[in-house]
């Protein structure tokens, strides 16, 4: 616990004295989350705060409501313990910020946890003290739907990018009124799910646990995260709900985790579905026994543990330890000297500040993938027609993405309507939607989205998803461009003229086709309130795309995983021995092929690798120079390269260390990112980049599961994306 700067021991002493005071009922009463009647306090929900049955209350954001509630726990319960109240703050309150997986796009964790800080911010105004975020899910698999609310693809970027999270919900005191408890979930292997299908299994060796899906949660529980949730999923058979290895021997023991464990909804009840258990009764034992200190919404504790307590199968010190930590946080947050938010000491939601804030995450979050003959930036002082077309161009609610139970699509700024601002009096935006949705297959609108083109110098398609078609439960086996938009796309393009792709989604789409037809590509996701403006910015060349992609693109579901860090194989394939099965003769013999690790239909590369993004500017990277050639425990590395920008525009470079371990005990893959930075760099100058490789950096878990440093080489890039660079070697001797 040594980095957890929230720790507070005054918190943990006030919670064992009043737990010496409380009965057993009133202790079971703390493991109990209950939903929110949506504004309203029904007699039921009141009687139970009033005997003391109910933590926590989950889904009111109301302060009014919120406070009434509290003031039931406070005053009409024997004890007066205040109560925790839990809502989804994903991705912003009011003001909707990028969906995660867009906010990874910015690579820039000052960002993440300024978005983190303002939604913490509005959401308490509300009485909002505790929030599920932030997923850190590792994920390689864009048919899943809640990649959408992840961090991306791969351990090192997620783990920082999640601990600005925790730090930004967090903010530096938890008595703080704006600070509200974060929760890092969902624990673990949700993100492995077969095929991308929400709540399916996860069979994940604990290997690739370790080196892989565990880092962000073992990072956010160093920085303090006050809670854990478990995953829905069943991990190696044993689904993660009632996974005492998971919760008990890691997560508690081995990395000491102290604060409390809180269930997914209903995730215990489901024991029984999964045929873990036989019965609610059988799953509150496993899962009390597991290590789950709060039951979210379903009720198989407080209707079974008083008998599983008398049977001698769930043993009263682990409830006095559960109910323990539970009311640490309360301590904790100050709820006990503060229950009640006076939402009038708050700074207003959705201020003007907020929305800068949320247009500068978008901005930073978009990734340009193409712009060939640099159609981008539209001059509109010489560009006066500019068609803006698509399902997605001008909805302010479509643009925010998928956790928006508190947004106010109201704030929203579309591409329409930013576009019509930026050019003003001086030209005229040409819009037309096209479709009327991203699902649309009529084409009744393709005959006004032609000549809103035919009028126009150039063309803005804003094509996608929309929000529905992400997140929890939205998963998709076909992750091309929905609806007949890439028909749409067809009979703008043939019209001739410059054609930019702005694409809103919560995934990557395999958009391969559509991205050889235009002329540009800018991957926005779900920019949330402030998307148009942001984008209309950056096409506009007000401001610079600088986002890098956060998880690899696939140019066909069937190469799903797809991963910039994948191992070698025995058999790697390489541009000279793929062979694409139209080019293999007919009655070839079978052993005439490249005999390497590839599909015969696809190219065995991404669409877009994991890092990729350009900018209007254009950047070199010189060599990497290197302080050594060798490495030590006591004498670390120090890499660093030069970057040059030759162009008239300044613009942010996010750098990336990648190393590669040539030869271990266990084999490691191609490449791992192991640093990145975003930096300035001023046109026509040029800047040193350096990162320092200590030994500890090199580690891995080995074929024994503990983490061990091996001597030996390595390669080293610093580049502009996973798939760039050149690489130097050094070694490291022990
Ligand atoms: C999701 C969680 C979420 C919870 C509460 C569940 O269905 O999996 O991520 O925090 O609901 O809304």
């Amino acid at each position: 616990m040594s980095h957890n700067t929230y720790y507070d021991k005054h918190a943990l002493a006030r919670a064992k004295d009043l737990l010496a005071d409380m009965t057993l009922s009133e202790k079971l009463g703390q493991l109990n989350q209950f939903s929110g009647e949506d504004g309203h306090i029904s007699d039921h929900l009141r009687a139970n705060i009033q005997s003391g049955n109910v933590s926590s209350v989950i889904n009111e954001v109301d302060a009014s409501v919120v406070n009434e509630l509290q003031r039931i726990a406070v005053e009409e319960s024997r004890l007066g313990i205040p109560l925790l109240i839990g809502r989804d703050v994903i991705h912003g309150f009011t003001t909707v910020f990028p969906i995660p997986l867009g906010q990874a796009a910015t690579w820039c964790e000052q960002t993440i946890e300024q978005g983190a800080r303002i939604a913490a911010c509005e959401a308490a105004s509300q009485g909002v003290n505790w929030t599920f975020a932030p997923m850190i899910d590792i994920t390689r698999d864009p048919r899943w739907g809640r990649i959408a609310e992840s961090l991306g693809e791969d351990p090192f970027l997620c783990a920082r990018l999640g601990r600005a999270m925790v730090t930004g919900f967090q903010g530096t005191d938890l008595q703080d009124a704006t600070s509200i408890a974060a929760c890092a979930k969902h624990f673990a292997g949700y993100g492995y799910s077969e095929s991308g299908r929400d709540y399916h299994f996860a069979n994940i060796s604990e290997n690739e646990l370790r080196n892989t899906v565990f880092p962000p949660f073992k990072m956010a529980a160093d920085a303090g995260v006050a809670t854990f949730m478990t995953s829905f999923s069943d991990l190696n058979g044993v689904p993660a709900s009632g996974n005492k290895w998971l919760m008990d021997d890691v997560l508690r023991k081995e990395w000491g985790f102290k604060g409390f464990i809180v269930s997914d909804w209903a995730s215990i009840e489901d024991l029984s579905v999964h045929g873990l258990t036989e019965n609610n009764a059988q799953s509150a034992q496993l899962a009390a026994n597991a290590g789950v200190d709060m039951e979210m919404v379903s009720r198989c504790y407080a209707q079974n543990i008083p008998a599983l307590l008398e049977a001698g199968t769930v043993r009263h010190s682990d409830i006095d330890a559960m109910v323990t930590r539970i009311l640490y946080l309360k301590f904790a947050l100050g709820l006990f000297e503060n229950p009640y938010t006076d939402s009038s000491k708050f700074p207003e939601r959705a201020n003007l500040e907020h929305l800068e804030a949320a247009k500068q995450a978008a901005i930073k979050s978009c990734v340009l993938l193409k712009n060939d003959a640099h159609v981008l930036p539209i001059n509109t002082r010489l560009t006066n027609h500019i068609a803006v077309i698509g399902p997605l161009a001008d909805d302010k609610y479509e643009q925010l993405g998928t956790w928006i139970f508190d947004g106010d699509e109201r704030y929203s700024i579309t591409c329409a309507e930013a576009m019509r601002a930026k050019v003003g009096n001086n030209g005229h935006i040409h819009y037309a939607k096209g479709l009327d949705t991203s699902r649309t297959f009529s084409n009744e609108g393709f005959q006004e989205a032609i000549e809103a083109a035919q009028q126009s110098e150039v063309v803005i398609m804003v094509l996608g998803e929309e929000s529905i078609l992400s997140g929890e439960a939205h998963c998709r086996s076909n992750i091309d461009l929905p609806g007949a938009q890439s028909d749409l796309l067809d009979e703008i393009v043939a019209l001739g003229k410059p054609v930019v792709l702005v694409v809103m989604a919560g995934r990557p789409l395999t958009i391969g086709a559509e991205t050889d037809k235009v002329d540009a590509v800018l991957y926005a996701w779900h920019p949330g309130t402030m998307g148009g403006s942001a984008i209309a910015d950056l096409l506009c060349g007000d401001a610079m795309p600088s986002g890098k992609l956060p998880v690899t693109f696939p140019r066909a579901v069937g190469q799903i995983p797809l991963y910039y860090s994948q191992k070698m194989s025995g058999r790697p394939v390489t541009q000279e021995s793929f062979v694409h099965q139209n080019d293999i003769p007919i009655r070839a013999a079978q052993t005439s092929l490249g005999m390497a690790s590839n599909h015969l239909d696809v190219h065995f590369s991404p669409l877009y690798p994991f890092g990729f993004g350009l900018s209007y500017a254009n950047l070199q990277y010189s060599e990497v120079m290197l302080s050594s050639q060798q490495m030590s425990a006591h004498e670390p590395l120090n890499v660093s390269v030069d970057i040059s920008n030759e162009s008239d525009f300044d613009t942010d470079e996010i750098v990336q260390l990648y190393i590669r371990d040539l030869v271990a005990s266990t084999t490691r893959p191609i490449k791992e990112l192991k640093g990145f930075r975003r930096v300035h760099v001023k046109a026509k100058s040029k800047v040193n980049v350096s990162f320092e490789i200590t030994e500890d950096l090199l580690g891995f878990y080995g074929q024994h599961n503990t983490r061990i440093t091996e001597a030996g080489k390595f390669y080293v890039w610093i580049a502009t994306d996973s798939a760039s660079g050149e690489y130097k070697e050094f070694s490291l001797v022990k």
